[in-house]
């Protein structure tokens, strides 16, 4: 089924199901066979992270420091998730990511995904691709998930926030637990030497250092100038007025529910966490989280 923005004649909104052992919905595996044979290229950039963790900033500051200066007109015209493609996505809510990445005219293709790493297709692996993970400390990353639920007619119904706090400790969630997620591409980074894992609380932190780094791991130098436009365009509130990075343009997500750029702040869970909860959360955390070099941040 498709959607037709003009009519909104949305579906409902769809069920999760167990897909190799990780939660779903049909929009992720609907073109399961053409995400898993996707050919990927050497110089393709793949970004990946848990939803909600920061993956269009990142995107934007990528598609900036290598089409920003060739093709400005593209920032003003084409929406970032059609210059980025969001790699599982099926065709059921616009074009299918695997389509828009295999048309995208742009060298490096920029890719987006949200898989956990032992679902990534296979030709990313063997072209030896350079990966850019972003991941976020899980309450506010659990934060802006259940905003994003409540105004995205494409997630799972999110329920009342007690009830989707508990989903989120049970990993029952679109791309499954934040836990096994965020271990999963650590886990990875031991031994896959092209994998640059950041975290959304340090861009918050110093913007222009993490962009330093990004830009060590992929050998590009920008001017002073270049790097300073870069800096002023992925401001949270210069991309939540741009519309091609706020997804405005996008009709099931309902903006009158809640923004899609929402709040990017670090610590707001602090608004939405019960005393029981952060309690009951911190308990659960220390046993999920036993690697000890991953630290998390849930305040700056
Ligand atoms: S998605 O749907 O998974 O692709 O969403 P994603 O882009 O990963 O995450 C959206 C959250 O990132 C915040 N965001 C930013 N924060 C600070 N600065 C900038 N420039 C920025 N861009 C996006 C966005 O506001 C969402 O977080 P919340 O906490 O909901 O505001």
């Amino acid at each position: 089924m498709s959607f037709n923005p003009e009519k909104m004649d949305l579906p409902p909104r769809p069920q999760l199901f167990d897909f190799h052992g990780v939660s779903m919905t049909h929009y992720f595996t609907d073109n399961w066979e053409n995400v898993q044979n996707f050919q990927a290229r050497p110089d393709d950039i793949l970004i990946a992270t848990y939803p909600k963790a920061g993956t269009t900033w990142v995107s934007y500051i990528l598609d900036l420091l290598y089409f920003g200066q060739m093709a400005p007109e593209h920032q003003t015209s084409i929406p970032i998730y059609e210059r980025v493609p969001f790699l599982e996505l099926s065709e059921s809510i616009g074009n299918s990511g695997t389509e828009l990445a295999n048309n995208l005219p742009t060298s490096p293709r920029l890719i987006k995904t949200h898989l956990p790493v032992q679902l990534v297709p296979k030709s990313f692996w063997e072209q030896n691709c350079r990966m850019v993970y972003v991941a976020r400390n899980a309450k506010d990353n659990m934060v802006s998930f259940f905003h994003f639920d409540r105004m995205d007619m494409s997630e799972p119904e999110p329920g009342d926030w007690n009830n989707f706090f508990q989903r989120f400790l049970d990993g029952k969630m679109v791309f499954g637990s934040w836990y096994d997620h965020v271990n999963g591409w650590w886990k990875k980074k031991q031994t896959y030497s092209k994998l640059h894992y950041m975290f959304y609380e340090d861009l918050i932190e110093d913007t222009g250092w993490e962009i330093d780094k990004l830009c060590c791991f992929l050998g590009l130098s920008p001017s002073a100038e270049e790097k300073k436009q870069i800096l002023a365009c992925v401001q949270f509130d210069n991309m939540k007025n741009n519309n091609m990075t706020n997804y405005s343009t996008v009709p099931f997500m309902d903006f009158n529910i809640s923004p899609f750029m929402r709040k990017g702040k670090v610590g707001d869970w602090k608004k939405h966490f019960t005393v029981a909860q952060n309690e009951e959360f911190d308990e659960d955390y220390k046993k999920k989280m036993k690697d000890p070099p991953l630290q998390f941040r849930t305040e700056i």
